[in-house]
């Protein structure tokens, strides 16, 4: 049984999460964190989730709740999390950072500050989509001379494109064949491209409608394709991935773990 905070929680995904977690017998909602100034700041948390009373107020001040028998689960932005992710580790609190978008500087300060205590940063944290990872790490080593191409559909009001998610499949493919992800990806094509590097990686960002978001990645060779699919059908597939990776955390030592240490992969 875990403590749980939830910081986004009057998100999308926090609301997901909140009424999830009133449900389930097992874990506990211990906080519910939104940024300064929003409305939802002060309301039952389960009243914004549409759940019901919760007896359990939305409060702004995350310091004030991060300690160690609790688990974060972050469901914000870039830089709310890496402040959420220094508080939780002066703290010794446990974190779930789910946020997507980082910028290189920003990465850099999160993998910094996050071995300071138990924390799991994953862009994706479907199980579906971490089996499927593991798929695509297989099969960019099997098939070398095939051309990569990840595809993503988001809906319309998704802020950063391509998915945090396609970017990890990118990298992914890039690590199995040994070579540098930034140097041979593209994120678009137009005009005259003239025929295409074998070793390029491409990632391409679809949005449209409310899409909760599916990841495609096509192998293509001569004669054949060979195409993977995950598709989120609902917002659930990742609170439950999220709610699996804090039971997993509350367990460990201090440390940076990714989706695929949880899941043993
Ligand atoms: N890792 C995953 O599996 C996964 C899955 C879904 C979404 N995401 C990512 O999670 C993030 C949130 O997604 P969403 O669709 O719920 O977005 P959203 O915009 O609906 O919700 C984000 C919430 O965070 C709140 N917030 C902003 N700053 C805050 C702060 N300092 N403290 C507390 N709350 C703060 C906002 O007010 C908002 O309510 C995005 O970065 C998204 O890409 C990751």
């Amino acid at each position: 049984m875990a403590n749980l905070i939830v910081a986004g929680a009057a998100g999308r995904m926090g609301r997901v999460l909140v009424g999830m977690i009133a449900r389930d017998p097992v874990h506990k909602l211990a906080g519910a964190v939104e940024a300064k100034g929003v409305a939802a700041v002060g309301s039952d948390a389960g009243e914004v989730a549409g759940v019901g009373p919760l007896g359990l107020r939305i409060t702004d001040d995350y310091a004030a709740l991060a300690r160690p028998d609790t688990v974060t689960l972050d469901f914000t932005n870039a830089a709310a999390s890496l402040e959420h992710l220094n508080l939780a580790a002066n703290n010794g609190a446990a974190i779930v950072v789910a946020s997507t978008g980082f910028n290189a500087d920003q990465e850099k300060r999160a993998a910094a500050i996050a071995p300071r205590t138990r924390t799991v940063i994953s862009p994706n944290l479907s199980i579906g989509v971490n089996v499927l990872s593991k798929l695509v790490e297989q099969v960019a080593a099997i098939l070398p001379d095939f051309d990569a191409e990840v595809v993503e559909i988001h809906h319309r009001t998704k802020v950063d494109a391509p998915s945090g998610t396609a970017l990890a499949l990118g990298r992914t493919i890039a690590a199995a064949r040994k070579v540098d992800f930034k140097s041979h990806s593209v994120f678009g094509r137009e005009g005259i491209t003239g025929v295409r590097p074998g070793d390029q990686i491409s990632v391409i960002g679809l949005r449209a409608g409310d899409a909760v978001g599916d990841h495609t990645v096509i192998f293509g060779g001569q004669g054949e394709r060979l195409e993977l699919i995950h598709r989120a059908q609902s917002r659930d597939s990742l609170a439950r991935g999220a709610l699996r990776a804090a039971a997993w955390l509350e367990k460990q030592k201090p440390g940076l773990y990714s989706m695929r240490d949880v899941l043993g992969l």
